[in-house]
């Protein structure tokens, strides 16, 4: 408390006149939560599972808590949910796409060598026809900007199948069949459309497929828009992703990658334009990680790394956290010198993104210098808590090793928890809503846009308005850089430590900053995980330099009497230029219970409408 004053006389002598000198000395009319005050006790109402599946449509987390009634382990239930994903979130992710798993195993009978982490990487890979320049240079496409996000080109080699079916044949304990089974149910019982598949219907990656004449999206306008005609409330069946499932339950990743369903892969996207040999189909595999791991208020913290760009950006921004501890608490929560901290801190770090991040399996990336404590103080050193600075001093002062010479909506995140205390952190994605809008004919699956993650075009922001480095560029089998960013944080600094927190998201770069706030409310802050993954959020991704927030935080008042002010005009006075709207992404968590021995709080983001399935 001595402590704490002291460095609030520090900031407030070193600030005169300016608002941190009153914001941070005075309480605020702020909610409940400050880091100073986080709530110990028990949080009336939330409901505590012994294991549970957080996903963000009811039935996957539905078919996940299936598998932990049957005494499946949280990777079962994972991989049950994510297949299921796939029928009742097509928009979202799928068989069609890629993704990334934290998986951490603790404890289960039948597994040995425990504690373990893994970071499984299924990521798509570029096709063998992705030259760098592909697209700035393809006669035909070089003048269609939404040449790398709808159709042919814009798909790469699909690994959400090969992710799933290692995880579970590694670390999971149930058999194929078992796992599969609620998803080939949802795809022929069918679900009921939402009125989140009503608002990715609206999206304007799916405006052209819903437009354009010709053959190449109608497909995908029989089953994804019923013609034109589907509204919230139809029952949607999947006959033809049924088979494709039932293929796969039967004979796994190979009828997949290789059979019928690559050759109807394989000829959908020639008939595009797009080359893609069945070898380099069947040559598809995915990749085993070792997490990044940081320190943050005692507890270990698993993050994905590269070719996530989540993990280093949560790592930094923790890091500067950290290296700013006294002041950060002394901040109240979602007061203007908190948000314009974190604020600074994230323009730092996504600097960083922009420059430095690709696939690390064919371009050197400095996760050590990056991520180090040195080059963190380093950057929390540089933020003033006064003002902003200009955009391009923003980021870590290292050497860029010499870029790779050339040879860079629609995402699901779910949480699961066993009652062993082992957790999967999994998030998948199609890119952007509906993918490509391609659809694998006979099966019915949509295949991803991810070759917009590369930078397909030098210079020009991708969909999500991100500028990426030259070493993004697309080259064959090289994976594009993601915002994905499954994370998992242990109550201790051992490997031995139950789990705290299992998080992630979806929505773009706004996965970063969306899973690093939620990680804060439920470690730093204590709000129970229903009410954090509900919690207004900002986004800040350094260009555009835009400070995205959404209205309730900036309408709220703080400071007292004649002191008092939006925490719009405390942002304002500190030179963030700001854009009020919704936060664009959707978190799903589970937080370790502060009160209730060995069991889970849950929730899903009600953004998207998802509910967590329990007991
Ligand atoms: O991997 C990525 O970063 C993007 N393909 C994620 C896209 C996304 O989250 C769209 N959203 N809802």
């Amino acid at each position: 408390m001595v402590l704490r004053s002291a460095f609030l006389v520090l900031i407030a002598s070193a600030l005169t006149g300016c608002a941190e000198s009153r914001t941070a000395s005075t309480p605020t009319s702020q909610g409940p939560y400050r880091a100073a005050a986080a709530p110990t006790n028990p949080v009336k109402g939330e409901p505590t599972y012994r294991h549970v599946v957080a996903a963000d449509h009811e039935i996957a987390s539905k078919a996940g808590l299936e598998m932990l009634r049957k005494g499946g382990n949280a990777v079962d239930a994972a991989v049950a949910a994510s297949f299921t994903l796939s029928v009742v979130r097509p928009y979202s992710c799928g068989i069609g796409g890629g993704g990334f798993m934290m998986i951490h195993l603790k404890r289960h009978p039948k597994i040995t060598g425990l504690p373990r982490t893994i970071a499984l990487d299924y990521r798509e890979v570029a096709p063998s026809w992705a030259r760098a320049d592909f697209f700035e240079t393809d006669p035909k496409l070089k003048d269609d900007p939404a040449a790398s996000t709808n159709g042919a080109h814009a798909v790469a080699i699909p690994g959400t199948v090969a992710g799933l079916l290692d995880a579970l044949e590694k670390f999971g304990t149930l058999s194929r069949e078992a796992v599969m089974a609620p998803a080939i149910r949802a795809a022929e019982e069918g679900f009921v459309v939402d009125a989140d598949y009503m608002r990715a219907v609206a999206s304007s990656n799916v405006a052209r497929g819903a437009k354009e004449a010709g053959s190449q999206f109608a497909e995908f306008r029989t089953i994804y828009l019923l013609n034109g005609r589907v509204k919230e409330g139809d029952l949607l069946k999947q006959p033809a992703q049924a088979r494709a499932l039932k293929l796969i339950a039967r004979d796994g990743a190979k009828a997949f990658y290789s059979g019928e369903i690559a050759s109807a892969i394989r000829s959908v996207l020639g008939a595009g334009g797009a080359n893609v040999t069945l070898a380099e189909l069947a040559a598809y595999r995915p990749r085993e990680l070792l997490p990044l791991t940081t320190s943050f208020q005692g507890k270990k913290v698993f993050a994905f790394p590269p070719p996530s760009s989540g993990g280093i950006v949560i790592v930094q921004t923790l890091g500067m956290i950290e290296a700013r501890r006294e002041e950060f608490d002394s901040f109240d929560y979602d007061s203007s010198p908190q948000i314009h901290f974190l604020t600074e801190a994230f323009k730092h770090s996504f600097a960083d993104r922009s420059r430095f991040l690709a696939d690390p399996a064919v371009t050197d990336i400095p996760v050590l210098n990056l991520t180090s404590q040195a080059n963190t103080r380093d950057l929390a050193s540089r933020i003033d808590l006064s003002r902003t600075q200009p955009i391009e001093s923003y980021g870590s002062n290292i050497p860029r090793a010499a870029a790779h010479p050339p040879t860079d909506s629609g995402t699901s995140h779910l949480s699961a928890v066993d009652s062993w205390g082992n957790a999967v952190a999994c998030t998948e994605t199609i890119n952007l809503q509906f993918g490509s809008l391609v659809v694998v004919p006979g099966f019915g699956f949509l295949l991803n846009d991810q070759m917009d993650d590369f930078t397909t075009r030098r210079g020009t922001p991708n969909a999500f308005g991100l500028r990426q480095d030259d070493r993004n560029l697309p080259a064959p089998g090289k994976q594009p850089l993601s915002s994905m960013s499954p994370t998992i944080v242990l109550s201790g600094e051992t490997d031995t430590s139950p789990v705290e927190l299992v998080v992630g998201g979806s929505g773009g770069p706004w996965i970063i900053t969306g899973t690093l706030q939620v990680l804060l409310d439920c470690v730093t802050y204590g709000i129970p995980a229903s009410k954090a993954v509900a919690q207004p959020r900002i986004h800040h991704q350094w260009m555009p330099n835009t400070l995205r927030i959404e209205p309730e935080i900036a309408d709220s008042t703080e400071g007292s009497g004649k002191q008092t002010r939006t925490v719009r005009a405390g942002l304002e006075s500190r030179g963030q230029e700001l854009k009020l709207g919704k936060s664009e992404c959707v978190i799903q968590a589970i937080r370790r219970s502060p009160s209730s021995p060995g069991r889970f709080e849950a929730g899903s983001d009600p953004r998207k409408g998802g509910k967590p399935a329990g007991e």
